[in-house]
């Protein structure tokens, strides 16, 4: 029995390869580092969908695709001010029907990056803006998310992000996502159950609370006291430890680079990095046989918050990423056409034993 299915390798996958030892992650035959150098947010999601999607049109139908999931969520009524951004995101994705095998993927894509700049908004007592379907992807979700447009910097800093996170292994949501398709459930349902897998802190909603773990330790004096207190209190310490990388998580060096290209930042990323070194030492002291490391949400929020994305929409904006990567997998996992069902031992009562 193995709780947790560490090690099980439940799939042949061509999508991605995430090499822990190595602290390697390979895209579709890219390095990590070579596919955000080169691809653009629409050119990566075309990169995995390249055996059930055409690569030349994404961008324009994304962009009609978009206007359409506005149309659709603009119907759909409910206390948005008493929601959680996650959970309103949550509603939105499941009121998309289900629809044709062709165009399901774009809808989907699509409707991933207006709901969480929408339900971002209307959580927050603001009106929801109407995308621009000229605009790409990341552009547009970043100008529909904050109510004004970004600069270049920003745009590409913001793609930079979506792509990095596009895909990775096996990881829970995207398993979850398979799970659901492998019960012939359609693509709508799928998505969802990805989202609710990542709503959690161990997995999508670790970034918000590492700058609220900043705003704690407020100056780096106090950083290493902190952390031994956190760990004492039995605390997990967020944006650190990796169920598969046993070394840094190789995106954190590649969003740590996006932070530090865009300008004003100097002071808070001297400051994360002081903090980030103050938890690698207590987690070197406090779990010696184990290495626990940097992951990619701590510079994930860093990031985030320096594109002024408020804290309430970075798991949103992972899921809008992410939903990338969960089509790809549930049409790769729908092809097996294999249902997957595990098994569980009975450690219960025998009958007749029962109280
Ligand atoms: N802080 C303190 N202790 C930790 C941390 C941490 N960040 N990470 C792991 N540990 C502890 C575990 O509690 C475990 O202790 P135990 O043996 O006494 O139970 C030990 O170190 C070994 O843990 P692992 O088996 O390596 O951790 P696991 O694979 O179960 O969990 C996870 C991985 C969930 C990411 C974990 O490291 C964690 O909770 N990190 C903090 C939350 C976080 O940053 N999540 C985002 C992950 S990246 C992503 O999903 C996109």
């Amino acid at each position: 029995m193995n709780a947790g299915l560490d090690n099980v390798i439940a799939a042949d996958t061509v999508l991605s390869h995430v090499d822990g030892e190595a602290g390697r992650l390979i895209i579709r035959g890219h390095d990590l580092e070579d596919l955000v150098a080169r691809f653009g947010f629409e050119d990566a999601a075309a990169l995995l969908w390249q055996d059930f999607h055409q690569r030349d049109d994404l961008r324009v139908a994304l962009g009609a695709a978009r206007v359409e999931a506005h149309r659709l969520f603009s119907q759909l009524s409910a206390p948005w001010r008493d929601m959680t951004a996650v959970e309103a995101m949550r509603l939105m994705l499941a009121s998309v029907p289900d629809g044709e095998d062709a165009h399901e993927p774009v809808v989907m894509l699509a409707a991933a990056g207006v709901a969480a700049a929408r339900s971002c908004r209307l959580t927050a007592g603001l009106d929801a803006l109407a995308p621009d379907p000229e605009r790409g992807h990341a552009d547009d979700v970043l100008r529909m998310l904050r109510g004004r447009e970004g600069d270049a910097s920003e745009v590409r800093a913001f793609e930079t992000y979506l792509v990095t996170v596009i895909d990775h292994g096996f990881n829970a949501s995207t398993f979850a996502a398979r799970v659901v398709a492998s019960t012939a459930a359609r693509l709508p349902s799928s998505v969802v159950a990805g989202l609710c897998a990542l709503k959690g802190p161990l997995h999508g909603g670790a970034p918000g609370p590492v700058l609220d773990m900043l705003d704690a330790i407020g100056d780096a004096s106090r950083a290493d006291m902190w952390m031994t207190d956190a760990l004492k209190r039995g605390e997990r310490l967020m944006g650190f430890g990796h169920r598969v990388y046993r070394v840094r998580d190789p995106r954190a060096n590649v969003l740590k680079a996006v932070v530090q290209g865009l300008k004003g930042r100097a002071n808070r990323i001297a400051f994360a990095e002081q903090v980030e070194a103050a938890a690698l030492r207590a987690l070197k002291g406090f779990r010696s046989e184990r290495r626990l490391d940097t992951n990619v949400e701590f510079y994930t929020a860093l990031l985030l918050e320096a594109l002024d994305v408020p804290r309430q929409a970075f798991t949103l904006v992972f899921a809008t990423g992410r939903t990338a990567g969960w089509v790809a997998h549930v049409r790769e996992q729908e092809a097996t056409g294999r249902l997957i069902r595990p098994q569980s031992r009975y450690v219960g009562p025998l009958p007749g034993r029962a109280a």
